[in-house]
């Protein structure tokens, strides 16, 4: 997306060519724009690092190295020094919820989120102001609430994610009516947030952006929703226009690469470079297009992934080991061995790889119970390996060219484990981990006949926005986790046991009382 006002023109995430091991392309395709005049810009804002946000060959080639680069506040200079590294030299660094004003008038503010399961490490939305005309890209950002932006005054365009980004629970290896409905679920919730961002921020038009993805791949092309699958997690914006009218909504204007919508305070006007409605109508013949047009792109990607050189099991065990002997709370959190079974060139062989988090330690595969197995084609950790990949989330889990099983819940440990594999991002999660289990949130509120306590044990939303209560349990409508609220166990994520009693009933004590660990697990 690229915002120009009369004071300076902004370039927001301009992701073009291929993502996660030439897995994800951007849909509609948007290679075909002006670039090289889109390009020329006099700010650029990269909200964070994820691929399918962060294209560093597009930005190499087309944007101008003269523009001023918003800078997220962010724990780590992972950001900066990429851009950097591309010859971008202007920076200025915002700092998170704080308005700053630029030449001519041009007010911008970068609310910063950094949990270790934000993004990697960090993900942001912009809010921007002219002229009284305010704008919140909040992007692919799941902040706990609006209200920052609220605070700001009234928005006229709130452009946000609504579509799935994830590989759940597709890569799962569950029977096809269990992941069709574990799919449902998915796909009801991300509409169900997104009804509840739009609701709490009230802008007068809102714009569906930031996805869905499209899979081009013959391997990965069931992933499309173009199946009539219910359980299809990446919904596009023509089926986010009919579930919006059925919540009543009648200001969602869908953009398509080359769309133009000027604003005012009062007004819209929309311009697009061909009918939208019959371009979704046609949305399988445009994929099949994109599939023939894009295929030697793909294949000369694969063909860059092998190296047989490289020992997978020592240069795991090297990058690897060092990590799991500083990790506390992540190894702690994970709580057992992952396996990864390794997929040869022949398709046939396995190599089995531990990953042992109680033992710290990297080994062969002894036939023992794991919590997570991954299966994998050997060249992509490979590949991973010789670039020397620290976020395997960014790399291989999201190109969705594996397939998982696990005992037991969602582990989030595990992920966050596997996108932090340099010192730096290591020792921030774990700080992270560390002050979040110590920090007791002792306020409670009353939801319908229960007390319980106000911020959320996943990521201390909200609860007395974003809590439902159904019987015994309490869902968080953020991600959907769900919580029993009699035993205080999370149904949904290993740990995170919620404080919760019966109105009426007496508060218990807590003098003396420990934080809960970062993860109980059998
Ligand atoms: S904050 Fe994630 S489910 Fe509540």
């Amino acid at each position: 997306m690229r915002i120009d006002t009369p004071a300076g023109s902004i370039l927001c995430d301009p992701w073009v060519n291929p993502a996660y091991f030439a897995s994800w392309f951007p849909f509609p395709d948007n290679s075909q724009l002006d670039w090289e005049t889109l390009g020329q810009v006099d700010y650029l804002y990269l909200s964070h690092l994820h691929r399918d946000h962060f294209d560093a060959k597009h930005l190499k080639r087309f944007v101008s190295k003269k523009a001023r680069v918003l800078l997220p506040e962010y724990p780590t200079s992972e950001l900066e020094d990429e851009l950097r590294e591309l010859g971008f030299t202007d920076f200025i660094k915002t700092v998170s919820e704080e308005v700053i004003e630029l030449d001519g008038g041009l007010k911008v503010m970068i609310q910063a989120l950094t949990s270790p399961t934000d993004g990697p490490i960090g993900d942001s939305s912009l809010w921007v102001e002219y002229d009284g005309v305010r704008l919140l890209n909040q992007n692919d950002a799941r902040p706990t609430d609006l209200a920052t932006f609220e605070a700001l005054g009234h928005v006229h365009a709130h452009m946000l994610q609504f579509s799935g980004a994830i590989w759940y629970p597709m890569v799962y290896e569950l029977p096809q009516a269990a992941k069709t409905a574990f799919g449902k679920q998915k796909r009801e919730r991300q509409f169900d947030r997104t009804w509840r961002y739009i609701d709490d921020l009230k802008a007068s038009h809102v714009f569906p952006i930031a996805g869905p993805p499209c899979f081009l791949d013959d391997e990965l092309w069931k992933f499309n929703d173009i199946f009539g699958d219910e359980g299809n997690i990446f919904p596009d914006q023509s089926v986010f226009m009919k579930e919006y009218a059925k919540v009543g909504g009648n200001n969602g204007v869908v953009l398509l690469p080359g769309s133009v919508t000027e604003i005012t305070a009062t007004s819209i006007e929309t311009t697009h470079p061909t009918d939208v409605d019959e371009f979704f109508a046609n949305k399988a013949a445009h994929l099949e297009e994109m599939r023939e047009r894009k295929r030697p792109i793909i294949e000369a990607e694969k063909a860059s992934w092998r190296h047989p050189e490289i020992d997978v099991l020592k240069e795991m065990k090297r990058r690897i080991e060092p990590l799991l002997e500083e990790s506390i709370y992540l190894a702690k959190g994970v709580g057992g061995p992952v396996r990864f079974d390794l997929v040869g060139y022949d398709g046939d062989s396995v190599e089995s790889i531990v990953v042992d988090f109680p033992g710290k330690e990297v080994r062969r595969y002894a036939d023992e119970k794991v919590r997570y197995r991954f299966r994998t084609e050997r060249a992509l950790v490979e590949h991973l390996l010789f670039i020397d990949e620290v976020d395997w989330v960014n790399s291989l889990f999201l190109s969705c060219r594996f397939s998982a099983a696990r005992i037991g819940q969602y582990n989030e440990f595990v992920y966050a484990f596997f996108k932090c594999l340099s010192e730096e991002r290591l020792q921030y999660a774990e700080g992270w981990y560390d002050e979040h289990q110590r920090t007791t949130d002792a306020e409670d509120i009353t939801i319908g006949d229960w007390v319980v306590q106000r911020r959320c044990p996943h990521l201390k939303a909200d609860l007395s926005r974003f809590g439902i209560i159904d019987g015994d349990t309490l869902q968080c409508q953020l991600h959907g986790w769900r919580f029993d609220l009699p035993s205080g166990r999370c149904l949904t994520g290993v740990g995170h046991q919620i404080r919760a009693r019966r109105a009426g009933d007496p508060a218990p004590s807590t003098e003396g009382e420990k934080p809960e660990a970062a993860a109980p697990t059998a």
